[in-house]
């Protein structure tokens, strides 16, 4: 059992939604709920915008704010609260999933108009796979939405997930009067307010106070009775064990740009989301109460400023107590790192840290040691799982304009990939660089920062292809032939790992076929294949 306060009270999360549901808004609501901040504005400004495919100077104003955002601690009702942020942009869908990777639980915004849309299905595969908990809340509950209970339905259909309602909401739209908290038996009054933060709480003996048909109208009260009696008996009872085991999702319901809800779902939040969780390594599963330090590099992010060329890494502490100034083991470099001004991110500012420990995000300076994925500890050789990189869909060839500047080229394009900006895939004979994302705005990102990073400059030639595959084979001669017939189509990624490159969806089908001793995978780790392919 756990005894140690420091992880008690931690609660890592993350919220996530399709674009435009509410995330932005939520999360800043959160933290002017938990005090973190005093202004609504800070956290918006970090989105990238919606409208913008290709706006890379957008991205970049928008990055210069997003190193302090891109976690949000606070403390709350003694809770050190983490928030981590993830990008809504689809082209980004590969940091959002590895930033799932650092969370113990999720926030899942859901808009009442549209429901369940692509990207929730998708974020919630990732969070089924990796068993993580989640929270729903159903957002924008001022507009005329859908019926309640289809949402319910359609959640638990298209996100196979069983859900539990814990509040209630009393009409819809214009019609919408409040929620009826089930948890707490509260009867919560909606005012839209943009900038009030306390709800109107009434508090209730029970469902039957006859209080409730004064304030909400008789007709409301009994709808709400007959409601609220469906489901306890429909719906199974708010289980906590099955929450954390991912199984049940309790359901709120809400309105963020209002303040309406906020409150209350950030108070169950604290009270049922689960402290740090235990990680799998590929050696071990790694818990949070064992004593030596480890922790993983999920995230990491350039520095725009051309006089400071550091990153900086973001570290999830994963066990024992981080410290400033000790040395710790880079599994992968084999050797030992030393950090003297780790940072740690408090709303939306960065101080100096001491000591973290686990479900903190520590904030590294960097000159170049880590990738994505990498493991510090205290000398144990661990390496933490579950941050692959997906098949990508949109190929261009890296091709140098300044012969004079190969190495700089060479350099930047390392390094942007190993940000996890891009894969980059090299092909014999002749290194031939090729750089694969799963969406068009990288590219701008890579072309812009190489130029003002590195001072390189690439032409961007696009190449056709419709998939690149991971290959592997338990027949090694089969695999050997496969790559040598097949020569013009293979390049090697980071790790040297053999990728085939598909021209079209029907020539990836025949090669499947004719080659059965083969096996072709849609990400790294093989795991998550299933993500890949949704
Ligand atoms: P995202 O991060 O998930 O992409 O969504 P974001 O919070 O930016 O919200 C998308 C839009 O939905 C914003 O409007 C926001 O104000 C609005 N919104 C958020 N919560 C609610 C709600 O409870 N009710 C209603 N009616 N709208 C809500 P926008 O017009 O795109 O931006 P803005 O000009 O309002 O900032």
């Amino acid at each position: 059992m756990i005894t140690n306060e420091e992880i008690l009270k931690r609660r890592t999360f993350a919220i996530i939604s399709h674009p435009d549901a509410g995330k932005t808004t939520l999360t800043e609501k959160l933290l002017l709920f938990g005090g973190a901040i005093n202004t609504a504005g800070a956290v918006k400004n970090n989105k990238i915008t919606k409208t913008a495919t290709s706006d890379f100077l957008e991205i970049e104003k928008q990055r210069g704010i997003s190193v302090a955002t891109s976690v949000m601690g606070f403390e709350y009702a003694g809770h050190k609260v983490n928030i981590l942020d993830t990008p809504g942009h689809k082209d980004f869908a590969e940091d959002t999933f590895r930033t799932l990777s650092a969370v113990d639980s999720v926030i899942l915004v859901v808009d009442c108009v549209k429901g369940v849309e692509e990207q929730t299905r998708k974020l919630m595969q990732v969070c089924r796979m990796r068993n993580t908990p989640v929270i729903i809340f159903i957002n924008k509950m001022d507009r005329e939405g859908r019926d309640p209970y289809e949402l319910l339905d359609e959640l638990e259909k298209e996100l196979n997930i069983h859900v539990r309602p814990l509040s209630w909401p009393i009409g819809i739209g214009s019609t919408f009067k409040g929620v009826y908290n089930i948890y707490d038996k509260q009867l919560r009054l909606f005012s839209a307010n943009k900038t009030k933060l306390a709800d109107d709480v009434v508090a209730i003996a029970d469902i039957n106070d006859e209080q409730i048909d004064g304030i909400i109208g008789s007709k409301d009260a009994e709808k709400l009775r007959e409601d609220v009696a469906f489901l306890e008996e429909y719906y199974e009872n708010f289980d906590l064990g099955l929450y954390r085991e991912a199984y049940l999702a309790p359901v709120f319901f809400g309105s963020a740009v209002n303040n309406f809800g906020v409150g209350e779902l950030l108070d169950t939040f604290v009270k049922v989301a689960p402290y740090p969780q235990p990680r799998e390594a590929s050696q071990r599963e790694v818990r949070p109460e064992e004593q030596p330090f480890s922790g993983f590099i999920f995230k990491i992010h350039a520095n725009l400023d051309p006089n400071h060329r550091d990153r900086i890494a973001f570290c999830r502490v994963c066990s024992g107590k981080f410290e400033r100034n000790k040395f710790y083991y880079h599994t992968r470099l084999d050797k030992k790192i030393r950090f003297s001004s780790p940072t740690s991110f408090m709303a939306n500012e960065k101080t100096l840290l001491e000591e973290a420990w686990p479900g903190d995000v520590v904030g590294l300076y960097d000159t170049g040691s880590f990738k994505i994925g990498d493991t510090l500890t205290e000398g144990e050789k661990l390496h933490f799982k579950g941050l692959p990189s997906f098949s990508p869909e949109i190929f261009k060839e890296a091709v140098n304009k300044d012969p004079f500047k190969t190495k700089q080229l060479d350099k930047g394009i390392r390094q942007l990939t190993d940000e996890g900006v891009a894969q980059l895939f090299v092909q014999q004979p002749g290194s031939r660089k090729i750089i694969g994302t799963v969406g068009e705005l990288q590219f701008d990102v890579i072309k812009f920062r190489l130029q003002q990073e590195y001072g390189a400059t690439c032409d961007l030639h696009n190449l056709n292809y419709y998939k690149a595959c991971w290959i592997t084979s338990d027949d090694k001669a089969a695999l050997e032939r496969f790559i040598s017939f097949k020569g013009s189509s293979i390049a090697y990624d980071k790790d040297e790992n053999p990728v085939y490159f598909a021209g079209t969806a029907w020539e990836l089908r025949s090669v499947q076929e004719a080659y059965p001793a083969l096996k072709f995978h849609f990400t790294s780790d093989f795991k998550f294949e299933a993500v890949a392919q949704a």
